[in-house]
């Protein structure tokens, strides 16, 4: 029996996209060879990649002036990547630091140059529960970029609206947000994420970037760490993770016939307000660190009255097939992501047994 599954990343995928990957996996459309075993650079796989990119680009409906990219290496690399393309020296880059990951892409880009903390929303135990307020997002005007976490995968806090950036090339790390909602594109710099949590699974990451703004990055870097590189190469620079973009392609189609961005933003706030209206009413006995004004759709934090509590709901949890759900150690209590392929339903079921876990242990 298949579990409800709340993991954080890598998360649940839709279940028509296992089946039909189940059902080609040892002859992909007539072929002969599964998917798996297609060169990168025939014409079978040849189809698949492209039309991944293409269906990216336009369920983010990308302006003329934006190109997907596909890249291996997670977000992780993305951090890297991007002040080594766009961080020249004797330049800074502004970053809002609103949770673990926003400081992780802060501190990377400090290695490579230099780079300073538009804002940091840290509590004095580390801890962050909201965005800042756009009056505390201090951007230098001649920054090469401001970053962006648009989804605070960890403490489960969200933007809502996007920050002014002030005419500075606004970058966002998308990893947990990214078509879960419609955004602007276009004023974006660069967009990118990890596939695992809303696209698809882990082993590459997705990009969007303004060819115009790629025209200011270094050329003088490995071609590997290269934006140009792989945009030129066509995301096919070197052997992509043929499989990952395989499943990508597969869940970006059911995103597409589920009502593309819009009907995913619908079906996320469903699931959100069901999530979160629970919590409120049972605040006598789960408290949710976030701030309301800045909850995340994406990733509900919460947690009982104590660690043991906490604990006795994991486990009793388990025994109702709902798992996932053990909150980060940075946060603590529970964590429950609501990610594109999470039904009302599973959240329903979830509800069901908080309400009753309430009951019994309140
Ligand atoms: C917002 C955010 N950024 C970056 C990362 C790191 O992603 P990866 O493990 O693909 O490097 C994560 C992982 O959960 C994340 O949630």
């Amino acid at each position: 029996m298949r579990k409800i599954n709340f993991n954080a990343g890598p998360a649940a995928l839709p279940l028509p996209v296992l089946e039909r990957a189940r059902e080609e996996l040892l002859d992909f459309q007539g072929t002969g060879l599964s998917i798996l075993e297609h060169s990168h650079r025939g014409p079978d796989y040849d189809r698949v990649h492209t039309e991944a990119l293409s269906l990216f680009a336009e369920l983010m409906d990308l302006p003329k002036s934006h190109s997907p990219i596909m890249v291996q290496g997670g977000a992780s690399l993305q951090f890297a990547m991007l002040p080594l393309n766009f961080l020249r020296p004797g330049h800074s880059a502004d970053y809002a630091v609103t949770g673990h990951w926003a400081r992780l892409a802060f501190e990377e880009a400090r290695r490579v140059g230099a780079a300073r903390a538009a804002c940091d929303t840290a509590l004095a135990d580390g801890r962050h529960v909201r965005v800042p307020k756009p009056s505390e997002l201090l951007v230098d005007p001649r920054a090469a970029y401001l970053h962006v976490t648009t989804n605070n995968t960890i403490f489960g806090t969200q933007w809502h609206s996007l920050p002014d950036s002030k005419g500075v090339p606004l970058v966002a790390d998308m990893c947990s947000d990214i078509l879960s909602r419609p955004v602007n594109a276009a004023k974006f710099a660069l967009i990118y994420a990890g596939a695992q949590k809303n696209l698809g699974p882990a082993g590459l990451a997705l990009i969007a970037v303004d060819r115009d703004w790629l025209k200011t990055a270094r050329t003088d870097l490995p071609d590997i760490l290269s934006y140009a590189v792989h945009l030129e190469a066509r995301s096919i620079y070197h052997t992509p993770p043929t499989f990952a973009v395989y499943l990508v392609g597969l869940q970006l189609k059911w995103i597409k016939a589920n009502g593309g961005a819009s009907g995913m933003e619908q079906r996320n706030k469903a699931k959100a307000e069901l999530l979160y209206g629970t919590l409120d009413r049972l605040k006598g006995f789960y408290g949710a660190p976030a701030e309301k004004e800045s909850r995340s759709l994406m990733n509900a934090v919460f947690h009982a009255a104590s660690p043991e509590l906490d604990d006795l709901f994991l486990l009793e949890a388990e025994k109702e097939n709902l798992t996932g759900m053990r909150g980060h150690r940075a946060a603590g209590g529970m964590r429950v992501s609501l990610y594109n392929a999470i039904s009302l339903s599973d959240v329903t079921a979830l509800t069901s047994f908080m309400e009753s876990f309430a009951k019994r242990r309140g």
